[in-house]
């Protein structure tokens, strides 16, 4: 639990490719460091290979009808509805939104003194979801919404809640008193938006996610219940706010102790922005695994797995495979512009039907808000040494909070 990287690290020298954990509470991990292994878990079946059964300890937060939860035909139906406001295209209209943000951001930074960056980018990734999700202008109800989102964001992150669920299971934390007192007023601002959007006449032109959903249609014809986009909603804003603000902390954090690589940025150039990127999320991912739990015996990688085992392509370890990637634990954002990113060797994302929905939301938005930074301030470290992997509750954060000391342009 506290320092999963090094123990998956020594797990692999000693035992190979594929290893198996036995947890308290979570039963038996297979995990895989290997590519055809991978593969072959997400191109497997989606009856077998089951991701919402083990992403269950969010339930209380998503609900039942998250995308994130769900598997086969209701998880395929709900993705469906989901996929158009993440299409490619979309992204370039919210890239104006997203250096607004970032610019408002910056320039309220201190100069010439320590600043943690990493609450920084929790605030603009938060203000970015909330806005394109919900498509309001700044104001006191943006505020109201933006307030109490943040509150619910923060609970997923808080290690109490977490160990609460781990120990006494969703259902229970669920249910009580404690937890319902901190969800429902996120509810009831969630609902009411909802509602108020429900009688907007102008929903064809809007741009916001919220907008494109309330228009979706069921297979049969049927437009989504207020329950399933409140759901839908809470998902993408608790998959996608720390999430980002991470990555975003990490590719400073990086940048910081390569001042080459921040001139290239400085200079504009954009290939480069976007291997940055890559890079980051290789050497850095936020969550070092996927998980998937067997619902049939499977034999992967040449192995006999038992159903009811969990199967768990190791985002972290692949990365670090000396053989794809010469020099695994140097930064070097210059490798992807020598070798394309490959679908099973690069997996911040993870993969199959059940990868990241928001995979190139999160690129657009990460080389918006690092084109800003990049172009409006000179950063240097606090503290030269490199900041320590830290584990919060699910994400792997910069273990200093990624401080910097800023100057002007
Ligand atoms: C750098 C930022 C992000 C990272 C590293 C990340 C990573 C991931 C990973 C590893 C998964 C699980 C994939 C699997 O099991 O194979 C996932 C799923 C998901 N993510 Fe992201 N994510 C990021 C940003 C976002 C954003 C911005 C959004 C939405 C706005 C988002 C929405 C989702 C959703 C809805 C799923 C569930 C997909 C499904 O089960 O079908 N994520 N993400």
């Amino acid at each position: 639990m506290a320092r999963p990287l090094p123990y998956m690290e020594r797990c692999r020298e000693r035992y190979g490719d594929v290893f198996t954990m036995r947890i308290a509470q979570e039963g038996t991990w297979v995990f895989l460091a290997d590519p055809d292994a991978v593969r072959e878990v997400f191109t497997g079946d989606p009856a077998v290979f089951h991701a919402g059964e083990a992403n269950r300890i969010l339930r209380p937060w998503l609900g039942a009808n998250s995308v994130l939860l769900l598997d086969e035909a209701p998880h395929l139906a709900q993705r469906r509805l989901l996929l158009p406001p993440f299409h490619g295209e979309r992204m370039q209209r919210y890239g104006e939104l997203m250096t607004e943000i970032a610019q408002r951001n910056v320039e309220s930074w201190p100069v010439e003194e320590p600043l943690r960056l990493w609450p920084q980018m929790q605030a603009v990734t938060l203000d970015i979801i909330v806005r394109t999700i919900f498509g309001l202008e700044e104001g006191e109800r943006m505020d109201r919404l933006r307030a109490r989102l943040r509150d619910g964001a923060e609970m997923t992150t808080a290690w109490p809640t977490m160990a609460a669920m781990a120990l006494l299971g969703p259902d229970r934390v669920g249910a009580s008193r404690a937890f319902r007192t901190r969800i429902e007023p996120i509810d009831e601002v969630v609902f009411a938006e909802i509602r108020r959007r429900r009688g907007a006449t102008d929903l064809a032109e809007r741009d916001d996610i919220l907008s494109m959903l309330l228009q979706a249609r069921h297979d049969d014809g049927s437009p989504m219940s207020d329950q399933e986009l409140r759901d839908e909603l809470m998902t993408l804003l608790i998959a996608g706010h720390e999430t980002t603000a991470t990555s975003l902390a990490w590719a400073v954090e990086r940048l910081l102790r390569h001042p080459g690589a921040m001139a290239r940025l400085r200079d504009g150039d954009e290939e480069y922005l976007d291997a940055v990127v890559k890079e980051t999320l290789r050497l850095r991912p936020v969550l070092p695994v996927v998980v998937r739990k067997l619902k049939a015996p499977v034999t992967i990688g040449g192995w006999d797995l038992p159903e009811g085992a969990t199967v768990t392509p190791c985002i972290h370890l692949i990365h670090r495979r000396a053989d794809v990637y010469p020099e695994p634990a140097r930064f070097r954002p210059e490798r992807f512009l020598e070798q394309p990113a490959g679908t099973y060797t690069w997996l911040p994302f993870g993969g199959g039907v059940r990868r990241c929905l928001g995979a190139s939301f999160a690129q657009f938005e990460m080389k918006a808000v690092l084109r800003v930074i990049a172009g409006a301030r000179r950063l240097r470290p606090v503290n030269p040494e490199p900041e320590p992997v830290r584990r919060r509750a699910i994400t792997l954060t910069p273990g200093r909070g990624t401080e910097v000391i800023a100057s002007a342009g």
